[in-house]
């Protein structure tokens, strides 16, 4: 079959997998591949086991994998047949040098630069798709452009809004596409052939289109905003606690407000994920590269407050139970930075399960989807943690369950059940305030949700 273009992505990850799966979906008359210098996940992705869990994704994947959707390990073979690349590559927080801890670490986006200039035979539309730091595309101009100019490259950005757990949602009814591009001639007709990808199933309204740093930028701070709403909140959780005010209820009456708006004001016991925490201090640290001080100590402040939440849940937990875990075990429902997801990068359960190992707690951690995750995020502390599949193995003979991630699952538990093969008293710590309180309360549990006065039989 003829194809209108050949579309490459290179970075077979969260974003890219699904995003070009979807690309591939709704639009049979582009032939897509996805490459990634990682074979394995390469062959998981042609396999019946893919490398992530997203619901709805399995079906995507099989009605377009070897029509128009292809994976592949040969990346310079991908890049001189395409006309349009995508680059989803990672984009972490930086571990060495100046502005480890905060900045982007670059050295893969750079390569995947060089070895794009290096391949390319023919022009190509190179599209940004991993988050950068704002400017981030003049460099690549400047890569690509590098070696006297043969070859002509339009560089446009066009960040990814999915969440996961709903990117097939998120990609099939985006509540906007954001494209920028320069304003000559040239890049225009480039933005016009992603925009004419887009408009296979986005309506043209929601395709917005901006000038490159705005892009860039609006990613950083799409992310910011929404990171800032969860600390808000959580902040505000801590005031409630002291205060018998309940943070549901307040959450509610200002989300009410339609300038607020309801969603995104779940409190919790902090927020994980690969993006929210490297893009703020990504955006912090770009604040402070150009000297604005107060605004960079601004937005440092949300992912204090969330430091601050982990930390408060555990020394909540520490001090309900007598001020003393050692030896005692304790259930940690849900592993995952989120219901619906495997992935663990970045979840307060990490930061959680550490502390309570510190503290000498025997854990038991179960998750649906997570377990496979957290055995290698929890590696170095050995024996002191079972991993468990059924939530009621885990949880017999401990003295506390915490609740760490919202799946369905744990809301619909037999607590009476649990409740009995507990060791007493025993505690109930809802970092997700996903369960019936009062209910769990009246079995005999000392219950302690986020934001809300506790309920204990002391
Ligand atoms: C990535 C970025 O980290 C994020 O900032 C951006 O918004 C979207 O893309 P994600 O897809 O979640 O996010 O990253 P990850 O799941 O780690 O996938 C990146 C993939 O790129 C990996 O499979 C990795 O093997 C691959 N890769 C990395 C390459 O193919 N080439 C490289 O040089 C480096
Ligand atoms: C986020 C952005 O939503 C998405 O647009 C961007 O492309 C990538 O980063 P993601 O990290 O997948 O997506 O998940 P998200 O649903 O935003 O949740 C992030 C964290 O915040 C999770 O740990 C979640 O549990 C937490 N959260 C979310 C809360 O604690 N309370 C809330 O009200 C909402």
């Amino acid at each position: 079959m003829h194809f209108k273009k050949n579309i490459l992505c290179i970075g077979a990850g969260y974003v890219g997998g699904p995003t070009m799966a979807m690309i591939a979906f709704k639009c049979p008359q582009y032939r897509v591949t996805v490459v990634d210098i990682n074979p394995e996940r390469i062959s998981q992705w042609n396999s019946d086991r893919l490398p992530i869990f997203e619901p709805g994704l399995d079906e995507v994947v099989q009605a377009c994998r070897g029509r128009n959707l292809f994976f592949d390990t040969d990346v310079e073979k991908g890049i001189r047949e395409a006309d349009i690349i995508f680059v989803s590559v990672n984009t972490p927080t930086k571990t060495f040098g100046a502005g480890s801890g905060m900045a982007a670490d670059l050295q893969y986006w750079e390569k995947t630069a060089r070895q794009i200039r290096n391949c390319a035979e023919s022009p190509k539309i190179v599209v940004e798709k991993s988050t950068l730091p704002v400017k981030t595309s003049l460099a690549m101009e400047r890569i690509l452009t590098s070696d006297g100019d043969q070859i002509y490259f339009d560089v446009l950005s066009n960040p990814e809004f999915l969440a996961e757990g709903t990117a097939i949602h998120d990609l099939e009814e985006p509540d906007r596409v954001l494209i920028g591009s320069h304003k000559t001639e040239r890049a225009l007709e480039a933005r016009e052939a992603l925009v004419e990808i887009y408009a296979n199933w986005v309506p043209r309204e929601r395709i917005i289109t901006t000038n490159l740093w705005s892009s860039e930028l609006s990613k950083l701070v799409a992310n910011a905003f929404l990171a800032q709403r969860i600390s808000s909140i959580n902040a505000i959780s801590a005031l409630c606690e002291k205060t018998e005010a309940d943070v549901s209820e307040v959450a509610r009456a200002i989300g009410m407000d339609s300038r607020v708006g309801d969603k995104f004001l779940r409190a919790s016991v902090g927020f994980g994920g690969s993006c929210f925490k490297k893009d703020i201090l990504n955006l912090v640290y770009l604040c402070r590269f150009y000297g604005l001080i107060e605004v960079a100590d601004y937005w440092e402040g949300v992912v204090r407050i969330n430091d601050y939440q982990k930390d408060r849940f555990v020394l909540n937990m520490l001090n309900a139970m007598f001020n003393t875990l050692a030896g005692k075990k304790i259930c940690l429902f849900g592993f995952a930075f989120k219901a619906n997801t495997g992935d663990t990068r970045e979840s307060p359960g990490i930061f959680i399960a550490r502390e309570l190992a510190e503290e000498r707690a025997e854990l038991a951690i179960t998750d649906p989807k997570a377990l496979d995750n957290a055995r290698i995020d929890l590696a170095d502390l050995g024996e002191q943690i079972a991993y468990v599949e059924d939530p009621y193995d885990a949880a017999e003979g401990s003295h506390a369950v915490a609740i760490l991630t919202e799946w369905d699952l744990y809301r619909d538990l037999d607590y009476e059940r649990i409740h009995g093969s507990m060791e007493k008293p025993a505690f109930l710590f809802d970092g997700r305030n996903v369960v019936d309180h009062r209910r769990l309360f009246e079995m005999g549990f000392n219950v302690f949700p986020i934001g809300k006065a506790p309920l204990t039989h002391f």
